[in-house]
C-alpha cells in the first residue's frame, strides 16, 4: 500500500474563484487535485474540461491533477486533456468501447491511467489490464453529483481491489470517491484505500487546513 494521498475534488469548491480555492486546500495540505469531468451523457450534469484544467496549469499550480472522466466517448477527449496538463486520467470502461485501446492511448499521451468502477460496474474489466493500469478508482456513491451519501458495499469492494492489487506485485493506487468524510475515512483506509477523493466534506467547510488534518489522522490511526 503507497502512502496516503488526499484528493479534494473541486466539483464542490467555488468556481468563480477557482484558482484561489486550488491554492488554499494545496496549502491546507492536500495532495492532488481531483478533476470531475461530467458530459451530461454519461452522468446527468455538466462542468469543466481540459481549458480549465489548462488554466489551473497556467494560474501555477504543479501538484498532480487527478482527472476522473465521465463523458462518452472517451477517447476523442484524452489528448485534449494531456495537452492541458491532466496527470493521471481515469474513465469508466463502460463508457470506452476499447478499454486496452484507451489505456494505451492515454499512456502514450504520457499522463498515468486509472479505471473507474460504479458502484454495480463488476470488477472483472480488471482481469486482463492489471499490468497496464495505475490506479484504480471505486466509486461510493453513483457519479454525478457531489455530496452524496457513501454506499456501503463500497467497503467490501475496496477490500477485494486491495487483494488483486497486492496480487498483482505492482504499485497501483486504489482510489475511492463519493461520500468520503473524516468520520468514515479511516474505515475506508482499513478496507484498503490509499487515494482519498473528498469534495463536499472539504469544500463546505471553512478551514480546509482541519479537515485535511483529520482526515490524515484518521487514515493513520
Ligand atoms: C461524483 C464525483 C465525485 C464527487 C465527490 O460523480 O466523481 O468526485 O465530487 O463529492 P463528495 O465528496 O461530496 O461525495
Ligand atoms: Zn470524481
Amino acid at each position: 500500500k503507497q502512502s496516503p494521498v488526499i484528493a479534494p475534488s473541486i466539483l464542490s469548491a467555488d468556481f468563480a474563484r477557482l484558482g484561489a480555492e486550488v491554492d488554499d486546500v494545496l496549502a491546507a495540505g492536500a495532495q492532488w487535485v481531483h478533476f470531475d469531468v461530467m458530459d451530461n451523457h454519461y452522468v446527468p450534469n455538466l462542468t469543466i474540461g481540459p481549458l480549465v484544467c489548462e488554466a489551473l496549469r497556467k494560474h501555477g499550480v504543479t501538484a498532480p491533477i487527478d482527472v476522473h472522466l465521465m463523458v462518452k466517448p472517451v477517447d476523442r477527449i484524452v489528448p485534449d486533456f494531456a495537452k492541458a496538463g491532466a496527470t493521471n486520467i481515469s474513465f469508466h470502461p463502460e463508457a470506452s468501447e476499447h478499454v486496452d485501446r484507451t489505456i494505451q492511448l492515454i499512456k502514450s499521451s504520457g499522463c498515468t491511467a486509472g479505471l473507474v468502477f460504479n458502484p454495480a460496474t463488476p470488477l472483472s474489466y480488471l482481469d486482463y489490464v492489471m499490468d497496464k493500469i495505475d490506479l484504480v478508482l471505486l466509486m461510493s456513491v453513483n457519479p454525478g453529483f457531489g455530496g452524496q451519501s457513501f454506499i456501503p458495499s463500497a467497503l467490501d469492494k475496496l477490500r477485494e481491489v486491495r487483494e488483486r492489487i497486492d496480487r498483482s506485485g505492482r504499485a497501483i493506487r486504489l482510489e475511492i470517491d463519493g461520500g468520503v468524510k473524516p468520520d468514515n475515512i479511516g474505515e475506508i483506509a482499513r478496507a484498503g484505500a490509499d487515494t482519498f477523493v473528498a469534495g463536499s466534506a472539504i469544500f463546505n467547510e471553512k478551514d480546509y487546513g482541519a479537515v485535511v488534518a483529520k482526515m490524515m489522522a484518521a487514515i493513520a490511526a
